[in-house]
């Protein structure tokens, strides 16, 4: 009996093993999702189609569903938010093919349409969180949670460029307790301001991980708001079944 345990013990600890290996680092950052803030989903769409979608595709998600679904008129989708010549009912896809995609990056930017449900909400947020320059990687930029990636640093503009704690002895530590790049347990300290403060390029991308998890899967808004009406049914239907319950047992008791 002892040593079944001690197998099946054993078992467990491979398997977890097993799946912290396959995921790599688990996320440095965490955020709270939340699909249900439209305005949020809004704006992460904007930060998507802005400074994403030139290389990521979400080729199973098409403008008019994403327009309708986040309470955004069509117009406003085709003026502001569609910058090839798509038309509003087509995928967004780019006009970028993998091929080139693969001569110019290396790899082929993958598409985003289910990113967040295979990699996880704060898995891209940390992601997104952990830019930091590094003069020994290929283009000078490095990624603490995908090591020795091709993606560039896109949202430098907003972020700024971050370091790594500790990488230069003669930085100037004033930075490391501003708040940038995350506060006390962040491995970074942030180098050159970018456009937005810490706090907002947290949320900016907080939105756009909001957006990406919604993406994943379009059809949760309306499960969501689907099962709140169920409950209520259920609810409601307990209530008339328990009176009724009372009036069939009154004679009995
Ligand atoms: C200039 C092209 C380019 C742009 C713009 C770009 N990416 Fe990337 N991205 C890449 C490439 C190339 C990879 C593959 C990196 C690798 O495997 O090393 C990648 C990888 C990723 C991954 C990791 C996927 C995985 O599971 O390995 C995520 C997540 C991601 N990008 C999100 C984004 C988001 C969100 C934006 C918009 C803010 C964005 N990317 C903008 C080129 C780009």
């Amino acid at each position: 009996m002892k040593n079944i345990a001690q197998i099946i013990g054993l078992l467990v600890l491979l398997c977890a093993n097993n799946s912290f290996a396959a995921a790599g680092a688990g996320p440095i950052f965490h955020m709270n999702v939340d699909t249900g803030n439209q305005k949020s989903l809004q704006r992460g769409a904007k930060t998507f189609v802005n400074y994403c979608l030139s290389c990521h595709e979400a080729s199973y998600s098409r403008y008019n569903r994403v327009a309708a679904d986040l309470g955004i008129s069509e117009a406003n989708m085709r003026d502001n938010m569609i910058f090839t010549d798509k038309k509003i009912g087509e995928t967004m896809t780019v006009a970028m093919t993998a091929e080139q995609g693969k001569e110019w990056f290396g790899v082929t930017p993958p598409d985003l349409s289910v990113k967040a449900r295979s990699r996880g909400a704060d898995w891209i947020y940390s992601f997104l969180k952990s830019f930091y320059l590094d003069e020994k990687a290929a283009r000078g930029i490095n990624n603490k949670m995908l090591a020795g990636t091709s993606m560039p640093h896109v949202l430098w503009e907003l972020q700024g460029f971050q370091k790594l704690k500790g990488d230069d002895q003669h930085a100037d530590e004033s930075h490391a307790d501003d708040g940038h790049g995350g506060g006390d347990h962040s491995p970074f300290v942030l180098a050159v301001d970018g456009q937005l403060s810490a706090a907002e390029y947290d949320r900016t991308i907080t939105d756009l991980v909001n957006f990406l998890v919604y993406l994943s899967e379009p059809a949760q808004l309306q499960r969501k708001s689907v099962g709140i009406g169920v409950l209520f049914f259920l609810f409601t239907l307990g209530v008339f079944a328990y009176f009724l319950k009372k009036e069939y047992w009154k004679d009995i008791h």
